[in-house]
């Protein structure tokens, strides 16, 4: 295994709509790479994580959402290759982050309930029916493979705010 370099902001990679991944191309290296976007994600604490955001231009992203009742903690884990909405309802403002762009929190809106078709890591098409953070995670990572970021939902004034705190922090991202 191996944890890759996360591209950051300013990359074009990350403004690029990623190309239809055909599933029996990648099948023989889809493992390992899977494995590796997975370990990359949680060695900086992330819920998720898209391609291109290790500079591949795949329709592939992980998720990974810490679940944990009164017993046990664990990791919810899924994998979406060119993933599509069926549906999304309702809207909520929460606060949002992303790992190209490390330290930095907007506040944005987005669906709270939605419903995603995809294929997984076993070639599988899959329809998952999600709210709270999933939700989130399939809007955000879906978002990745068409080229858009978080910032992009900021209000206007919101937006000249973040080009200030994006040089702010710049210095800081390697
Ligand atoms: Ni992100």
């Amino acid at each position: 295994m191996a944890i890759r370099k996360i591209v950051k902001y300013g990359d074009p990679i990350l403004r690029q709509k990623l190309k239809h991944t055909d599933y029996e191309a990648l099948r023989e290296e889809l493992p390992q790479l899977i494995k590796d976007m997975e370990e990359t994600c949680l060695s900086v604490h992330g819920v998720g994580l898209a391609a291109n955001q290790i500079g591949l231009d795949y329709r592939l992203a992980v998720i990974l959402i810490p679940e944990s009742d009164k017993k046990n903690a664990s990791l919810k884990r899924i994998v979406i290759i060119n993933p599509e909405f069926e549906d999304k309802q309702g809207e909520l403002v929460e606060e949002e982050g992303c790992l190209s762009l490390p330290g930095l929190w907007v506040e944005i809106p987005r669906a709270t309930d939605v419903t995603v078709r995809f294929v997984d890591e076993n070639g599988q098409p899959r329809r998952v029916r999600a709210r709270g953070l999933l939700a989130k995670a399939f809007q955000h990572e879906i978002d990745h493979l068409d080229g858009k970021l978080f910032i992009d939902y900021a209000d206007p004034v919101l937006k000249t705010a973040i080009k200030k705190e994006i040089k702010k922090l710049r210095p800081t991202w390697n």
